[in-house]
């Protein structure tokens, strides 16, 4: 095993190949907060890229209801479980990641989905957590006991892919170019290891043509310089698809670089895994923390806290306005005079939002109507 760095873990770690990590990599950012899981994202990539035979089942992008939704069943209580106890010091992961703690002979800790685990993608949909205690309803408003949200979901394009140190045939690779993870399926032979080492469970297996595909983060969108398809179908506009600089070069001007490294308001899920996972999430801030940092490790409070201040801080409120506003991908972004702007890779403009959206009051009476004469009304819905 090689010697690697994971920023996200604060430290080194084992990994079977040396790290090649690309000096721009694709990257998504998920703001929970806005997802009303409508799942535009979800039929937008099945749409494009999974209507095929063998395919019917595969969702490279879901929406999940957390905590009780799973796609496939279980997948990440089980990974957690297997792992066992994961301690965070000062912000160092203390634990094992799952290529520390494999098995003798194997490269990767991990556990194979059944069939039928890929068969309920809406299990635990909408079902809350917490204790429905009537009495304190009124007490507890705004924020009621009770409480859930949606997780998004696809590959995340690791820089440290499971799927990758687990194939024997190494059909998988990451791209020089951005960082995106590839199944060849010419070279593919079926042995579903990736499956298996994947904690995410985004390799999946088709059983028509015998052979592993996954999210290809539109590639074909992506080298067109434009966002992928389930960041321009979400209705929520939550998501931004864009690149991230070296761990050790962040550019405040670059969008992801601004919000994983430098405000540190995106963060990633079960970074204690150990592959540094390309997508990250800014964490919903009505959820009870130590749930949050499990899933995205330290640094929850002081994202969630930023969260709340964002009306404060014009950069990042402006960024988060710039989310969905483009089919384009922005390379660099500014906020000025109340107008925040993406600008691409030669520094041109192309696109424009205001930080705070124009209101218009409707005065509460008319005194014409809609052909100009005189009548005295009143709006009910003012
Ligand atoms: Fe591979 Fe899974 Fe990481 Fe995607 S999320 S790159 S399938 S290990
Ligand atoms: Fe699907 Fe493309 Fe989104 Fe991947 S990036 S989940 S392939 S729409
Ligand atoms: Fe390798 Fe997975 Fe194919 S392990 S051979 S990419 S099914």
């Amino acid at each position: 095993m090689a010697k690697v760095d994971n920023w996200q873990l604060g430290r080194e770690m084992d990994y079977p190949y040396e790290g090649a990590r690309p000096e721009k990599q694709f990257t998504m950012i998920m703001d929970t907060n806005k997802c009303i899981a409508c799942q535009s994202c979800t039929i937008a990539c099945k749409g494009t890229w999974t209507w095929g035979k063998g395919q019917e089942y595969m969702l490279w992008n879901n929406i999940e209801t957390k905590p009780y939704g799973y796609y496939p069943t279980g997948w990440d209580v089980n990974v957690l479980e297997l792992l066992g106890e994961q301690q965070w010091q000062d912000g160092v992961y203390a634990g094992e990641t799952l290529f520390e703690a494999a098995p003798d002979g194997e490269q990767v800790l991990g556990w194979t989905p059944d069939e039928e685990d890929w068969n309920h993608p809406n299990l635990g949909e909408d079902e809350p957590t917490g204790d429905a205690d009537a009495t304190r309803y009124l007490e507890d408003t705004p924020h009621s006991m009770m409480w859930m949200y949606y997780l998004q979901r696809i590959c995340n394009h690791c820089t440290y892919p499971a799927c990758v140190a687990a194939c024997p045939r190494q059909a998988i690779y990451k791209r020089p170019e951005d960082g995106i993870v590839l199944v060849d399926q010419e070279r593919c032979r079926g042995y579903q290891e990736c499956l298996t080492a994947c904690p995410y469970k985004k390799t999946m297996f088709n059983l028509e043509t015998r052979v592993s595909e996954k999210c290809i983060g539109c590639y074909p969108k992506i080298e067109q310089g434009l966002q992928t398809q389930c960041t321009t179908a979400c209705i929520g506009r939550l998501r931004l698809t864009n690149f991230l600089s070296k761990p050790d070069r962040p550019d405040p001007r670059k969008p992801a670089d601004f919000l994983v490294h430098i405000r540190k308001i995106a963060l990633p899920l079960y970074p204690q895994l150990g592959l540094e996972p390309n997508v990250y999430y800014i964490p919903p801030v009505h959820v009870p923390v130590p749930h949050l940092e499990q899933l995205f490790g330290p640094g929850v409070q002081e994202a969630i806290d930023m969260y709340r201040n964002a009306k404060d801080d014009p950069d990042l409120l402006g960024l988060l306005m710039l989310f969905g506003s483009t089919e384009r991908i922005f390379d660099t972004f500014d906020v000025a005079d109340g107008v925040a702007r993406g600008y691409d890779e030669n520094g041109e403009e192309i696109v424009a939002v205001p930080v705070r959206e124009p209101t218009f009051v409707r005065p509460l009476e008319f005194t014409t109507d809609v052909k100009g004469e005189a009548v005295t009304g009143y709006r009910h819905n003012t």
